[in-house]
């Protein structure tokens, strides 16, 4: 490795950065990490803090799962790489398939279609609704529906359903044909409702509206994180995802779960679709299916779904989609490891546990810091917080006062993530009752600092 002065002096001036202007990265330098253990991340002069974000709520095993690295290890050895486009597969992709179908079958999903990541994954479901009505006999159904403060990854019919202006408006024009609904945000909505049921009701009436309006023979798929995430962690109420389910089931329209973080343990449950008692028609996955060890992500398929590609005329049903390295054999048998890591060691358990603690913790937190305007969470190891300057007024926190507190949470022992004003955490589902409190503790040290 270059040594640590190599490293810092050349730091951002060669590498565009993801999420960042360029000339505000070289001037402000990202932390570089080196290292990691267990929760812990250490950075390049040697400080370790317990890594609140997971990685990029990716890293469920942790970062110390022995029995993931060897499996990836071996299978470097074994076959690197082999394509899956038809014609050709390889041993550990067919194998995931036939795993990741057990894994899902409470969802109801019986297919799997491999991707290198999140972005990739909701293109795909995305294409797939699309074509899934064009067999059917009903190609005008192009239209998608969303929520607004929505994530769905960058590439452009992901970023047209995004709900975040920021990740749109450099890159428009969008998709065409694509339309947001309200947020299931109680602490901020058009409605001025405070209650999460009645709010639950309010967009679901909207979405009614909104298709009688475009006409529901144009609208292929609607798309929702069952928690969103990057949009701050709102959770919505428990009858919201259910309530949508059934619009979707009676105006045809395919229902798209973009479980890219919900999946695979985040929320107490394997899935997010689960823990609110929902069957979507697609679902998208990534980060956690493999722990994010390497880049790789699912879609998955409901039966009914599967069976209209599965039944009809290969000029119709061929899906003239992919990527290079969907089902990677590496990443396949990392997939592998991974996920009967999480069942072995039953760490869905473990993120409803520690999530709770860590939530009650910061709602603790918010009767001493009236910097903290709203804490969501509850529901497994997703815990935002959101900051502001007045608690009447709810005016967000400045960007600089935001930078102060995550700078004084890491010296104080946690890496946080900061979206805009809110303040996200998503670490490893291994994390302990101990490494909680680390967090809770280095939160306190960066409130006092705002
Ligand atoms: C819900 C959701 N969908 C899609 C994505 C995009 O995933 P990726 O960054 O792997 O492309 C993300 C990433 O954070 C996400 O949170």
């Amino acid at each position: 490795m270059k040594d640590s002065n190599f490293l810092k002096e050349n730091n951002a001036r060669h590498m565009w950065h993801p999420m960042g202007a360029p000339g505000e990265v070289m001037a402000n330098a990202p932390t570089i990490i080196t290292r990691a253990e267990g929760v812990r991340i250490f950075d390049i002069d040697g400080h370790s803090t317990v890594d609140a974000v997971g990685g990029l709520w990716c890293v469920n095993i942790g970062y110390s799962n022995d029995t993931v690295k060897q499996a990836i290890a071996d299978q470097l050895f074994e076959l690197p790489y082999y394509s899956a486009f038809a014609g050709s597969s390889n041993d550990k992709a067919i194998e995931l398939s036939w795993m990741l179908r057990e894994f899902f079958e409470p969802d109801g999903m019986v297919r799997a279609f491999f991707t290198s990541g999140g972005s990739d994954s909701v293109e795909t479901c995305l294409r797939l609704a699309r074509q899934y009505h064009r067999i059917k006999g009903e190609p005008g159904r192009t239209k998608f529906l969303s929520l607004k403060k929505g994530y769905h990854g960058t590439h452009f019919g992901g970023a047209s359903v995004n709900g975040n202006n920021r990740f749109r408006i450099g890159y428009e024009p969008l998709l065409p044909g694509c339309f947001h609904l309200p947020a299931p945000y109680p602490y901020r909505n058009p409605y001025d409702e405070t209650d999460p049921a009645k709010l639950a009701d309010r967009i679901a009436a909207q979405m009614v509206d909104e298709i009688e309006f475009q006409g529901a023979n144009t609208i292929a798929a609607f798309i929702m994180e069952p928690i969103l995430g990057a949009g701050g962690v709102i959770v919505p109420h428990e009858s919201f995802m259910p309530k949508l389910r059934e619009i979707c089931t009676r105006y045809g329209i395919l229902m798209i779960a973009d479980e890219v973080i919900t999946g695979f343990g985040r929320t107490g449950d394997w899935t997010g679709s689960r823990h609110w008692g929902v069957r979507p028609d697609l679902m998208s996955t990534a980060k956690g299916i493999t722990s994010g060890y390497l880049p790789f992500g699912a879609v998955m398929i409901a039966d009914h779904v599967a069976e209209v590609f599965e039944t009809a005329p290969a000029a119709e049903a061929a899906i003239w989609h992919g990527y290079t390295y969907s089902a990677h054999p590496v990443c396949a048998a990392g997939a592998i490891a991974n996920v009967g890591e999480l069942q072995r060691l039953k760490l869905n358990e473990n993120a409803a546990a520690r999530g709770t603690q860590l939530y009650d913790g910061v709602l603790k937190l918010a009767e001493k810091h009236d910097i903290i305007g709203d804490v969501r969470g509850g529901h497994g190891l997703m815990t935002g917080i959101e900051i502001v300057s007045d608690r009447a007024a709810k005016t967000p926190m400045d960007a600089g006062t935001m930078k102060r507190i995550h700078k004084a949470a890491y010296e104080a022992g946690a890496m946080v993530r900061l979206g805009a004003h809110n303040i996200l955490m998503s670490p490893p589902l291994t994390i302990t009752a101990d490494e909680i409190d680390v967090i809770l503790a280095a939160l306190d040290a960066g409130f006092a600092a705002a």
